[in-house]
């Protein structure tokens, strides 16, 4: 693998998850690949899981990492081209990139959405000027329109906890205080379009995600009647697709809870994380054995792990 900018670029999906399966019982017999080998991770955007377990993962790879925390601790990057630089920002991306290439094997970036420049967020600035201009591997740990990782780990968590060949999955919208982007749905909905699933997105109207994503995929306005023999239901909120970064209903009816759950096959429940308690889900929900969050945290080591490999295995 050249580089993970999206779940695409890992080929043949399935049997990719398998092998991370497989990581996650011996996670120490890899670490021939990484000797030598420094992961830098650069966050633009705060982070508990992914750093920590991509951290997690370079370390049971042997891998060294350098860790960055963009928006505070270095120059504030300028990523449009031909300008005069007279403004907030000291480093140009061509420098920046070219510099950590230099001090590093491979880079992560996480670079969130800015959800109120759809074009620059559409076009990936961030993600892509790194993959532009770095002359070593790009991971992405979260950017503008995507969560490859996260995905991944997801994945890994679904195949782990079906009972049943083709288990139907639920995307459910759920409410949140705050405007968040579509790269978690995004993402998540690409992943199980390469898995054995029936799958469902529901949200309210108005929440409609990019349609070149969820094109041929039944979307339900109806909470209920989505959810009604699930085998598993992520919840997730999102802002407006449409009428980009806007938060469009603030009320609680689609908050998940367990008396709302009972119309499923007793699914198992999953959340990316962090979770607004009783806000996206009731504590009821979380606090069920049937909750799967804590375990999906866990996998992203071995998504982490799976990803490094695939790139240090290339050369
Ligand atoms: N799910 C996830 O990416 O968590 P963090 O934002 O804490 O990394």
């Amino acid at each position: 693998m050249k580089q993970f900018l999206t779940i695409n670029d890992l080929s043949n999906f399935e049997v990719g998850i398998e092998e991370a399966i497989t990581l996650k019982k011996n996670p120490y017999n890899h670490k021939k690949f990484g000797k030598n080998k420094t992961l830098g991770m650069l966050f633009f955007n705060p982070s508990l899981r992914t750093r920590m377990s991509t951290q997690k993962a370079a370390k049971n790879m042997g891998v060294n990492t350098m860790i960055i925390n963009l928006s505070n601790e270095a120059w504030e990057i300028e990523f449009e081209d031909g300008t005069q630089m007279n403004g907030l920002r000291s480093e140009h991306i061509k420098e920046a990139a070219a510099v950590v290439s230099q001090y590093c094997d491979i880079i992560a970036v996480r670079a969130f959405a800015s959800l109120n420049n759809k074009e620059n967020d559409e076009a990936e600035q961030v993600l892509n000027n790194f993959a532009k201009y770095a002359s070593i591997p790009v991971i992405n740990m979260e950017s503008a329109t995507a969560h490859p990782l996260q995905a991944l780990a997801d994945a890994m968590t679904i195949i782990e906890h079906k009972n049943k060949k083709r288990p139907k999955i639920v995307l459910t919208w759920a409410p949140h205080p705050k405007a968040l982007p579509h790269a978690v749905s995004n993402s998540f909905t690409r992943m199980v379009q390469k898995i054995d699933a029936e799958f469902i997105i529901a949200q309210p109207e108005g929440y409609e995600l990019n349609p070149k994503i969820t094109k041929g995929i039944p979307v339900y306005h109806n909470q209920r009647d989505a959810m009604e023999g699930a085998d598993f239901v992520y919840a997730k909120n999102w802002c407006s697709y449409i009428d980009y970064g806007k938060i469009l209903r603030t009320d609680n009816q689609w908050m998940l809870t367990a008396e709302k759950l009972k119309v499923t096959n007793n699914a198992k429940f999953m959340h990316c994380l962090p979770i607004r308690r009783n806000i996206v889900v009731s504590d009821d929900v979380l606090d069920n054995p049937n909750s799967l969050v804590i375990k999906q945290a866990n996998n992203r080591t071995f998504a982490a792990q799976l990803v490094l490999k695939k790139i240090l295995e290339n050369g």
